[in-house]
């Protein structure tokens, strides 16, 4: 038996391989393209660990997924793998509509031919789990009640339009040709491995660098955070109980303003990392032009997956970002081999423009 992962050398990604190969002893195929976002550097503890097969390669590729479908012959296929970056979906939409869209259709034809090919107990018990984004029901109202999986989509951005095309398409396998799909739509997540190009591993990297933390707008735009190894149980509960064809919501409980999210980094790197001069981080804040078409909140109701699947998160926001702000310090390394040559050439592309201050 084994599993076959996309896009495992991601954030959520290689959290998940990380935290499977800890819970179980299944091996895990790991098919990721390497694009910027995606770092071997994060399963180097795996190094030498004959269940881990990682294979540089396209969700767009349909031959090379016929044939590792073919060769290891998985039990199941737990979906990653996108462009996940808001900001880059609205400076460039292109690569998301082919990896999130067209990756996930080939993905889905590539699966249901393995799966017509299945028998027995092999064919039953197959599962293609998608993992989404909360970011395709649209944005709430402060007073809204959180997004239950009955919400309408509404997605407002290229990035979110793209992952609920893939949403809608994972759905009508299931309904047209009975693929057994699964689908999880979380909230943010944090923790180690992420991508300092977004929230709260961008203003760690920006405030111990003596750079500025770029606020966007008012700040008052709400997330729902969700510690990434409280994401891997929950995929790891779906995959085990979850009822083919459900969709379901996956969240911290834990919604809070930007501003609040920065505050919370200051006055930990302020307590672990001290300034030199003795000033607090709160100095380098800066408030810049906001993001195009900006969702003013998300927030996840996860009560169906509690109630259907026993699944609770197991950190609270104040022990998940103490861990967090910890890893960033004792991982300097990692977060100095990430920003290449690309990473700055991102910076200032995303950042010029909205006269952020040196
Ligand atoms: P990430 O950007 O850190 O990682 C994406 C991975 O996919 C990278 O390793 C990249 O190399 C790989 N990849 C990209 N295009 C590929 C392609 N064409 N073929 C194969 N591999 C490819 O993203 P993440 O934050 O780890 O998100 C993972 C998944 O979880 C995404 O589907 C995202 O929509 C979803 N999600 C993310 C969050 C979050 O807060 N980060 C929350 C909810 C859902
Ligand atoms: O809600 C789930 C989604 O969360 C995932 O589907 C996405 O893949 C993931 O990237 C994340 O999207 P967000 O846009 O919410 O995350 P990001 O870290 O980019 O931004 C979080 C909030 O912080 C958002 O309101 C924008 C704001 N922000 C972000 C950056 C990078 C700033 O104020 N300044 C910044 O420099």
């Amino acid at each position: 038996m084994s599993i076959l992962v996309t896009g495992g050398a991601g954030f959520i990604g290689s959290n998940f391989v990380l935290d499977w190969l800890r819970e179980r002893d299944e091996p895990v195929i790991n098919l990721d393209k390497l694009t910027y976002a995606g770092n071997p550097e994060n399963l180097k503890s795996l190094d030498g660990d004959t269940r881990h097969v990682f294979v540089q390669g396209d969700i767009c590729d349909r031959g090379l997924i016929d044939r590792l479908l073919a060769e290891h012959k998985p039990r199941a296929i737990v979906h990653f793998a996108a462009e996940s970056h808001v900001d880059r979906s609205i400076h460039g939409p292109g690569e998301f509509l082919r990896t999130n869209i067209d990756g996930t259709f080939t993905l889905l034809e590539a699966a249901r031919a393995y799966w017509n090919g299945l028998a027995g107990d092999a064919k039953t018990g197959f599962r293609f789990h998608h993992v989404s984004t909360d970011e395709v029901y649209g944005s709430l109202k402060p007073s809204d009640p959180p997004f239950t999986e009955t919400n309408p989509y509404e997605p407002n951005s290229p990035y979110s339009a793209s992952k609920a095309a893939s949403d809608h398409l994972v759905r009508a396998w299931h309904h047209t040709y009975g693929l057994p799909v699964t689908t999880s739509n979380c909230s943010n997540n944090y923790g180690p491995y992420h991508f300092p190009e977004k929230l709260i591993p961008l203003m760690i990297a920006n405030a111990l660098a003596g750079k500025s933390l770029p606020i966007y707008g008012d700040g008052q735009q709400v997330r729902d955070w969700l510690y990434v190894t409280d994401h891997c149980s929950a995929i790891r509960a779906v995959l085990d109980k979850g009822k083919v064809g459900e969709v379901y919501n996956v969240g911290g409980w834990n919604e809070k303003p930007n501003i609040e999210i920065v505050n919370t980094l200051i006055k930990l790197l302020n307590e672990f990392s001290p300034r030199a001069d003795g000033k607090s981080y709160s100095e380098q804040i800066a408030y810049v032009t906001d993001r195009p078409g900006h969702d003013r909140r998300y927030a996840i109701d996860a009560r169906k997956i509690e109630r259907e699947l026993g699944w609770r998160p197991a950190e609270t926001f104040e022990t998940g970002i103490r861990k967090t702000v910890q890893w960033y310090l004792s991982n300097q390394d990692w977060v100095r081999n990430v920003q290449s040559g690309a990473y700055r050439e991102w910076l200032d592309k995303n950042y010029a423009d909205r006269s952020v201050p040196a």
